[in-house]
């Protein structure tokens, strides 16, 4: 974390791209907040001044502030030059960075902030969303074509195993039907789980928490649609195999996700229409319970609620996590490195601060078993 003052809190990279827009415009939002007392000095980044200057002219119209672009500086940068990178990371406190897939792009943003005192949050690599554009497209294609290295990747970092806390989580079938929620679900194909994973190893290696089990499913709705859905995954996951499969899925978005991805990204109404929530059924043990013999004696259930995924609510997450870097560096982690969420921001005010911006966090129901 960067303590000496830098000519930009913030700074977003990639802002020219279809995510980069939503997050200058939440940058722009963030800074008019009537909670905030001054506005902070931030910038946009990337290759073309000209993009650049059309992103802020289309956050001023769509805010209606028409002095947008004469409050923000622009920098230019590209990954294909560390030098740029270097010094695009020197003059920022928080770079934001847009630029995906993470895969070719976003270690050497992560290196360029570490080396320079930057801190980095990275969007880069999730593929999230129901209508969406086609550069996280491209991540799910790169993402799922290189599994097996991702594999071979987490088995020679070779760390030992967090303790099992209660009994071993028992794994759905590939298809359940969920009562809770009525509907059929599958195992949720990103990378959450592995997150969560680190998270919890974070924890309870520098922080003593009980380390908790963790999977994740998405619901699909009844069951025609997993029958649709497992054609289309049976198919992706051929193609995404081999080097031509990867040439056409990347030619044609729109055809081979049925028309959920798309060179032109979801239309403002779908945004508008659209909508997240994720529920989270737990169990564990009340204070003073051992673990060892006993079986879990509490149940509890949450929800994270929030607008369209990808390209509003991310967006706010990632601002609001950036304001959290500014403003609450005495809660997190005392050493660099890179961190996931759950790790750098448990003790922080940042679901607070989700909560008072649309994200809402709650416990739905909390009982004995
Ligand atoms: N976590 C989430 O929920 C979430 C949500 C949405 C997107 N994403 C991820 O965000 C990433 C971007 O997606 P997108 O749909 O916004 O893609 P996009 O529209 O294609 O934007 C890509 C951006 O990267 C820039 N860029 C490409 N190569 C560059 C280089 N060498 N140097 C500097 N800038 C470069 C582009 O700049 P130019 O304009 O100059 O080409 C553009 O600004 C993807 O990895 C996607 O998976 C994540």
């Amino acid at each position: 974390m960067a303590t000496e003052q830098r000519p930009f809190h913030l700074v977003v990279f990639g802002a020219s791209g279809f995510t980069g827009q939503f997050v200058t415009e939440e940058v722009a939002r963030e800074q008019v907040d009537p909670e905030r007392s001054s506005r902070l000095p931030w910038a946009v980044a990337g290759r073309s001044r000209e993009k650049l200057q059309r992103v802020l002219e289309k956050a001023a119209l769509k805010l209606g502030r028409p002095t947008l672009s004469s409050e923000v500086g622009i920098i230019i940068c590209d990954i294909a030059n560390p030098a740029s990178l270097d010094e695009m990371a020197k003059q920022a406190t928080v770079v934001l960075n847009c630029v995906g897939p993470y895969r070719f792009y976003g270690e050497p943003v992560i290196k360029a902030c570490i080396e320079n005192g930057a801190s980095c949050i990275d969007i880069s690599g999730e593929p999230q969303g129901l209508s969406i554009h086609d550069g996280t497209w491209k991540s799910a294609i790169y993402g799922f074509g290189d599994q097996s290295n991702l594999r071979k990747l987490r088995n020679v970092s070779n760390l030992k195993p967090v303790p099992l806390i209660g009994p071993k989580l028992k794994r759905r079938w590939p298809i359940s039907y969920c009562r809770e929620l009525k509907g059929y679900s599958i195992p949720f194909m990103g990378s959450d789980v592995s997150v969560v994973r680190r998270t919890q190893r974070y924890l309870y290696e520098n922080l003593e928490e009980s380390p908790v089990q963790y999977a994740a499913y998405v619901t699909v709705g009844g069951i025609t649609s997993v029958i649709k859905l497992m054609f289309a995954g049976l198919f992706f996951l051929f193609f995404v195999r081999f080097g031509i499969g990867r040439q056409l899925l990347i030619k044609f978005p729109w055809f081979f996700s049925f028309g959920y991805f798309s060179k032109q990204g979801p239309t403002q109404k779908q945004i508008d229409a659209a909508s997240f929530t994720l529920t989270f059924f737990g169990q564990g043990y009340s204070q003073g319970t051992g673990t060892d013999k006993n079986k879990p004696n509490i149940k509890i259930c949450t929800q994270v609620k929030g607008p369209e995924a990808g390209y509003v609510a991310t967006p706010i997450a990632m601002v609001q996590a950036a304001m959290t870097l500014l403003s609450d560096a005495s809660h997190l982690p005392k050493a660099g490195g890179v961190f996931t969420p759950g790790a750098a921001f448990s003790k922080t005010k940042l679901i607070d601060r989700l909560n008072k911006h649309g994200i809402e966090f709650s416990v739905i129901s909390s009982s004995e078993v």
